[in-house]
This record gives C-alpha cells, structure tokens and sequence, in this order.
C-alpha cells in the first residue's frame, strides 16, 4: 500500500535514537523531507551520515525541547527549510525518576508542556498544510496503575496527552488537521530503556518480554511502521484516535 508520504514535509522531534530514529528513517523512505532535533549533535551527525540523506531531504539541529525559545525558533527555521509543514511527530519524552515537586515540575515540561508547544507553534504551519496530521508518542504507560512510584510521573504525563489528542482533534478537525496518538509497549533497542534494565534488571527485563501476548518486546520499526500509517493520507479518517502498539500487552478489549 502506498502511504502517500511521498513529498511530505514533517517534523520529527527526537530523531537521532530509537524510535524518534526509526520514524525518520521509515519516512525518508516513503519519499517524505524530514526536519528533526535532539539536544546531542554527534547523534544527529550519525543519523545523517548513516541515512546519506541529502541537505535537502534532511535537516537536523540540536536544541533541547525545554527551552521554550530556542524549540519555537526551530518550528519556524525547519518550516521555512521544508517549504511548509504536512505532518508532525511529537516524539521526545524523559522518563525521568523522582519522588519530589521539583521531579513533578520537569516532568511536567519535559513529558507533556513541550509537546503542547510544538502543537501550538505548528498549527499555523498545518492549517496551510497538505492532508495534514499530528502525531503524538504516548505509552501504556498511561494506563497502567502498578508503574514503579518513581516513574508515576511518566505515566501520568503520557495519561495527559492522550486526552490532549481528543481535544486537539475536535478542536482542529473543520481545518482537516488529524490529531492521533500512539501508545508503545516494551520497545527493545541497543541503548535504549530496555537495554538498560536488560543488563541491569535481566529480571524485570524478562518480565516485560511475557507481558505482550505475543511474548517479546517490540521493536522501534514496529512502532515506525503504524505511526506513519496514522500520519499518513492512508488513514485519512482516523482521527482522535490512541493506537496501541504493544504486541498485546494491555489485556483490555480497547473499545
Ligand atoms: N522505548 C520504549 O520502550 C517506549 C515505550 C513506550 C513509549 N515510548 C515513547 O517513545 C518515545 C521515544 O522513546 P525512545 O525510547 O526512543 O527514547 P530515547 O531513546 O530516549 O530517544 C529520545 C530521542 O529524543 C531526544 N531527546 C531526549 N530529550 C530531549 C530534549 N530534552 N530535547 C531534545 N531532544 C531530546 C534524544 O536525543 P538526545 O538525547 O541527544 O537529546 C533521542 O533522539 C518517547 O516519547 C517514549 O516515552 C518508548
């Protein structure tokens, strides 16, 4: 099937790992123009030079989402590089531990308030746009009542965006903006969380691998593949809408 992301202009926030990575990397291929940021350059550089995207095809900067400034100038630069906007993917999030006010409060700008800047500073941008979407990465996270207490925060946050898609999608849908979530399960990378506490917690690790009903992690192109397909022209009339991407591991019917 053709997604129909050819010529597409997106922005990608947290491009150069994982699965801010995979999404650039899958789009590239579906023939879109790719603007992303992360705060590290050497991780940017890396995704250029292992992509051989050419300078107009993807552009890359490094800033840190937080700072409120330096994220909306950004908005307005790789919008002017892509000749406009048709798609964005809300993609960087911190799974940041903590029991204090103070962890609440960077949680809080960094696993939601930035996401609702880039929904602001965007807007403009997809009202001219063509069919155009915005994506946010959310988690199971958010559904789950039995999160460590230091990553209640997290959940919380992720929680907080998938209502932020109900509302962002009725409120733009007479401009034709689509406005859907993804919730990821366990995804397993090399650096990513799950390596961490592979090596770290090899038990937790093996835990998380029996809890999808398909009995093993997911992996950052299995979350790239439905998110584009939520993005993209093909899913014209979903909008609103939280996919879970989990291999099975919310054991819900998901009316
Ligand atoms: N991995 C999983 O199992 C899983 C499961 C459910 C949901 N998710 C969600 O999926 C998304 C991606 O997860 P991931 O595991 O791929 O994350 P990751 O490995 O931490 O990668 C995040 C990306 O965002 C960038 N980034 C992080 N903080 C930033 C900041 N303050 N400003 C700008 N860029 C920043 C990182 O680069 P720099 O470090 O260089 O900034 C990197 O490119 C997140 O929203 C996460 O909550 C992941």
């Amino acid at each position: 099937m053709d997604l129909g992301l050819k010529g597409k202009r997106l922005l990608i926030t947290g491009g150069s790992r994982g699965l801010g990575r995979a999404i650039v990397t899958h789009a590239l291929a579906e023939g879109a123009i790719v603007a992303t940021c992360a705060r590290g350059q050497a991780g940017l550089d890396r995704l250029a030079s292992d992509l051989g995207a050419g300078q107009d095809r993807l552009f890359c900067q490094a800033l840190d989402v937080r700072d409120a400034a330096a994220f909306q100038a950004w908005v307005q630069t790789a919008a002017a590089q892509l000749g406009g906007v048709d798609g964005v993917v809300s993609n960087v999030s911190t799974r940041l531990s903590g029991h204090d006010e103070a962890w609440w409060r960077e949680s809080f700008e960094t696993d939601f308030l930035q996401h609702a800047r880039l929904a602001e500073a965007t807007y403009p941008h997809l009202k001219s746009g063509h069919e155009p979407a915005l994506l946010f990465i959310s988690s199971i996270a958010s559904v789950l009542s039995n999160l460590p207490p230091d990553e209640l925060a997290y959940g919380v946050m992720k929680a907080g965006l998938i209502n932020y898609t109900g509302q962002l999608a009725a409120r733009w849908g007479n401009r034709g903006i689509r406005v859907n979530a993804v919730s990821p399960g366990p995804i397993f990378f090399e650096g990513g969380t799950w390596d961490t506490i592979k090596q770290g917690n090899p038990k937790l690790f093996e835990a998380a691998a029996r809890l999808p009903a398909l009995g093993r992690h997911g992996t950052p192109d299995e979350v790239a593949k439905a998110a584009l397909f939520l993005l993209s022209p093909a899913a014209s009339y979903i909008t609103g809408t939280n996919l879970r991407i989990d291999g099975g591991a919310i054991r819900t019917a998901n009316f």
